[in-house]
């Protein structure tokens, strides 16, 4: 994109900068002086920004559109509740329990739940409730998973600087300053689908692992996925082990399946956390499970403290009964699993026809795209795919009308509305673009 193509937006980021810092309400959207988006209106699976540009937008705000941007069906049931009942009262209301049934229908190995407002309060209601339950204070992540922004899960492998022709294993780095060491204390980190590793911090330190937290399918790692036989190890390992696995279908969760990653793979969590497609774009959030790790929050000294002045608020909760009614009522999932299908098959053609070496991975409705020979089955093999060609491809995508992140670590993202994708338009675009890319 050139400054010119969007002059109202850059004029909107100059003032931006008097009131923000980046001039941005979160720092991932800051993309540059130039490049930095401003939306005016969104609709079905499209964006318009602030010049009138429109975009198919393949983003979808990092996840949560399943449905399609101010599907009616959803807003109204919002507009309904909040005109008829009210917004928050401090107090319980019937629709907690509509809510949580509903998830229960999708989701049969959720025994008891809890809400949040976001992905990273839902983590963090999790990890405090494995934590009470097993007493014990360790917690195993996957490199290139992300739980969300709050201390402890703001450490990361620095593959971005790692040298993958040696041995050495990438350092563990935190997320900028202001996360003090000691939140890492009781953070392990193991690859993806490697079983020795695993095994080594079972050894070393099994007696104080809480809980496994995985993205069984990274979201925040190019779709890149567990192996069947991966999952049923880390249920295996965690029953042995008395250590709870928490699954953060964050991103997965009511989108690649009705029951999320868990029905894909027939291995039930522990615990698992829900947030993104739950309310198709309303923030809502829940973590849940089996009923007897769930009923450890209580009151007393020995009780897990969980709660929030805008927790089970009624536009998030009657969003996401809208939602979660029409994914479980309707074929939607299936049509978003067809269309992300139509549209592999589509860059797939023009990745061909320029010879290019590619695989996606990860399910339909959130793939990941990678220039290799293989599919990456962790972090480190991301760092060998040719990721600088996909972002260069995805820049000219996004000056010729497709939105998307400009780094293969982030999904292409489908849903219900994509089903009006003009696919020969997109072959055409697709083909423009990744020309660009190699004749710059
Ligand atoms: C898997 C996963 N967990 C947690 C989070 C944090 O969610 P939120 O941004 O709603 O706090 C995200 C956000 O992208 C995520 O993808």
């Amino acid at each position: 994109m050139t400054s010119t193509s969007h002059p109202k937006g850059k004029a909107l980021l100059d003032n931006a900068h008097k009131h923000m810092p980046l001039g941005v309400a979160d720092s991932y959207r800051y993309w540059g002086e130039q490049d930095t988006v401003f939306v005016k209106s969104m609709k079905g699976g499209s964006i318009t920004d602030s010049d009138g540009n429109v975009f198919v937008d393949f983003r979808l705000a990092y996840g949560p559109i399943i449905l399609g941007y101010r599907d009616t069906r959803v807003d109204q049931e919002v507009i309904s509740t909040i005109t008829e009942t009210g917004t928050i009262s401090g107090f319980s209301t019937a629709l907690d329990s509509d809510v949580v049934s509903l998830v229960k229908t999708l989701c049969p190995n959720i025994e008891k739940m809890r809400f949040a407002n976001s992905g990273t309060e839902a983590v963090i209601g999790a990890v405090r409730t494995a934590r009470g339950f097993t007493n014990r204070n360790k917690i195993v992540v996957v490199e290139g998973g992300f739980h969300g922004l709050y201390d402890e899960m703001m450490w990361k492998s620095d593959v971005d600087n790692w040298d993958s022709s040696t041995q050495a294993v990438p350092e563990i780095i935190p997320f900028g300053v202001g996360i003090p060491e000691s939140t890492r204390e009781h953070l392990e980190t193991v690859p993806l689908n490697d079983f020795a590793a695993l095994n080594e911090v079972f050894e070393r330190v099994g007696h104080d692992i809480a809980a496994i937290v995985i993205e069984p399918i990274m979201g925040n790692c190019g779709s890149i996925a567990s192996s069947q036989e991966y999952m049923q190890k880390l249920r295996d390992i965690c029953d042995s082990n008395g250590s709870l696995l928490i699954m953060d279908e964050v991103k997965t969760g009511f989108r690649v399946a009705k029951g999320g990653v868990q029905e894909l793979y027939g291995v039930k969590a522990d615990l698992t956390t829900y947030a993104k497609a739950m309310g198709n774009g309303y923030p809502v959030a829940a973590f849940g499970g089996r009923a007897e790790v769930m009923d450890k929050i209580k009151f007393g000294p020995d009780g897990v403290t969980h709660g929030g002045t805008y927790t089970a608020n009624m536009i998030a909760l009657s969003a996401a009964k809208a939602t979660l009614t029409l994914l479980k009522d309707t074929d939607a999932l299936k049509t978003i699993d067809k269309v992300g299908a139509d549209i592999q098959d589509v860059l797939a053609r023009v990745f061909t026809k320029f010879g290019i070496e590619h695989k996606f991975a990860g399910p339909n409705a959130m793939f990941g795209v990678h220039f290799g020979s293989e599919v990456p089955q962790n972090y480190r093999d991301w760092k060998k795919t040719d990721s600088d060609l996909y972002t260069k491809f995805a820049h000219n995508l996004i000056k010729n009308g497709v939105m998307l992140e400009p780094d293969s670590r982030e999904p292409w993202f489908i849903c219900e509305a994509h089903q009006t994708v003009d696919l020969a338009w997109l072959e055409d675009v697709a083909t423009c673009s990744m020309h660009d890319a190699l004749n710059p």
